[in-house]
């Protein structure tokens, strides 16, 4: 193996990787065998022995518009000299005012009132709690559970990771929020699919039951993802998203889309919600909106939902949604946003996903045919390449993949037994090509 340098070139003595606990990582194994990245630009990181390394997922799909854009460096570094940080309760900054106003004239129609936090995770919470909140507010208190669906991920609060359904993420915390589950949309006569499969419209009737089941004076929301991501690119049946539009609407139950990965062109469109052609009431937003490089989180909701706190929110000094954190709209995040949404819109981030996609979606499906691929689909420039399991070991083949890419000049990103490709809008065909070659060969290297 070549990293084992990897930490003594970045200058780290084997001792000093010990006290970082890092997160979603085989602490022991890396520690071990260091992977450090101590550079980027455009598409490419540099490893600390001085290798370009192709970024097939944009980061954790959060950089989708390239790595150390000029344009977001100048705006927080002249942020930072301005105004580092202002209180965000009972206090403003402009530049939370002009974001929520750029974002919200992008977000569908209807779709008008942001709320800033700082991550995926944190706006899966807000908008669970918010959710909840209204229908107190609205005299309908019983209105409490949630409904998520397997194989999601609403990052790792307790909120999230109750709704979630990954469930390698959720066993060691027993019991959290009341919730339940739909099942995922992963239909074995789907198998590669390109673009959205053709079966299992019938699984949102699941929904239907559960309403059945606990009355929809006791349900709150469903939340979901427009596609799963993280859970292995799980894309929803032909006609799915509409019918769970449907169902919630005739019930009166919130529907809140995920958007952190779906979010800000990934699609092919600016958000899933246009890219399906279904308006949820709530829609959560992190990752692109700041390319990565500040953490940020949105919980963009109806004017419905807004007017509601505000016409129950008591005398006008009071606060009428006891929720927000330090850094929410922080100035210097807020700045990123304001520079992302420039290159969003200068650079046409939609139009370059959808340039690539086509060439894209040619080059992952080639890989059909090799052994152990047992499916992979694709949409946008998102891809997910699921790998035969190992019985009883999950995931081995996956990170025996990813560590030859590593090597070769490739971070791979993968959960569970699929490996998911979701390169930079800003990708050249040559990376694509890079990226398949790789694959191909760990693949065929596979026992
Ligand atoms: C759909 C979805 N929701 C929420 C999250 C959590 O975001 P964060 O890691 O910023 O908390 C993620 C992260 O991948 C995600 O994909």
């Amino acid at each position: 193996m070549v990293t084992p340098d990897s930490a003594k070139a970045a200058g780290l003595s084997r001792a000093e990787l010990e006290a970082f606990w890092m997160p979603y990582s085989g602490n022991r194994q890396f520690k071990d065998n260091p992977r450090m990245i101590v550079a980027a630009e455009g598409c490419y990181f540099r490893s600390a022995d001085g290798r370009r390394v192709f970024d097939s997922c944009s980061g954790l799909y959060c950089s989708g518009y390239g790595h150390n854009r000029p344009e977001i460096a100048t705006a927080v570094k002249e942020q930072l000299a301005q105004l580092d940080y202002s209180p965000g309760f009972q206090f403003g900054q402009p530049k939370a005012f002009q974001l929520a106003n750029r974002l919200t004239s992008l977000t569908p129609a209807g779709l008008d009132y942001a709320f800033f936090c700082n991550s995926g995770s944190e706006a899966a919470d807000t908008s669970l709690k918010m959710a909840k909140a209204y229908w107190r507010l609205k005299g309908q208190a019983t209105k409490t559970r949630f409904i998520g669906r397997a194989r999601a991920y609403h990052g790792v609060n307790f909120g999230g990771t109750s709704l979630g359904g990954i469930s390698a993420n959720r066993k060691l915390y027993g019991q959290l929020a009341d919730a339940d589950h739909l099942s995922a949309t992963l239909l074995p006569e789907n198998a590669f699919t390109r673009g959205l499969p053709v079966h299992g419209i019938e699984l949102a009737e699941e929904l239907e039951a559960l309403v059945a089941l606990h009355d929809a004076s006791n349900i709150a929301a469903v939340i979901i993802e427009p596609y799963s991501g993280s859970g292995g690119v799980i894309l929803p049946p032909r006609g799915y998203l509409q019918r769970i539009r449907d169902i919630c609407t005739r019930h009166d139950i919130l529907l809140i889309f995920d958007e952190v990965i779906t979010g800000f062109a990934r699609t092919g469109e600016n958000f899933g919600a246009d890219a399906f052609g279904v308006i949820p009431d709530i829609m959560n937003l992190a990752k692109g909106l700041t390319n990565g490089a500040i953490p940020m989180g949105a919980v963009v909701a109806t004017p419905e939902i807004y007017a509601t706190f505000m016409a129950n929110g008591g005398p006008e000094y009071l606060i009428e949604f006891p929720h927000g954190y330090t850094y929410s709209a922080h100035p210097v995040a807020c700045a990123a946003g304001l520079a992302a949404l420039d290159v969003f819109e200068n650079d046409g981030m939609v139009r370059r996903c959808r340039d690539l996609s086509q060439y894209f979606e040619d080059a992952v499906h080639s890989l059909k045919g090799l052994p152990r691929i047992v499916d992979i689909r694709s949409f946008g420039l998102i891809a997910g390449i699921q790998i035969e399991a190992v019985p009883g070991e999950p995931a081995r083949r996956p990170f025996e993949i990813s560590m030859q890419a590593w090597e070769k000049g490739l971070y791979l990103r993968y959960g569970g037994d699929v490996i998911t490709l979701a390169p930079p809008f800003v990708s050249e065909k040559r990376d694509i090509d890079f990226t398949v070659e790789v694959l191909k060969a760990a693949v065929s290297s596979l026992d």
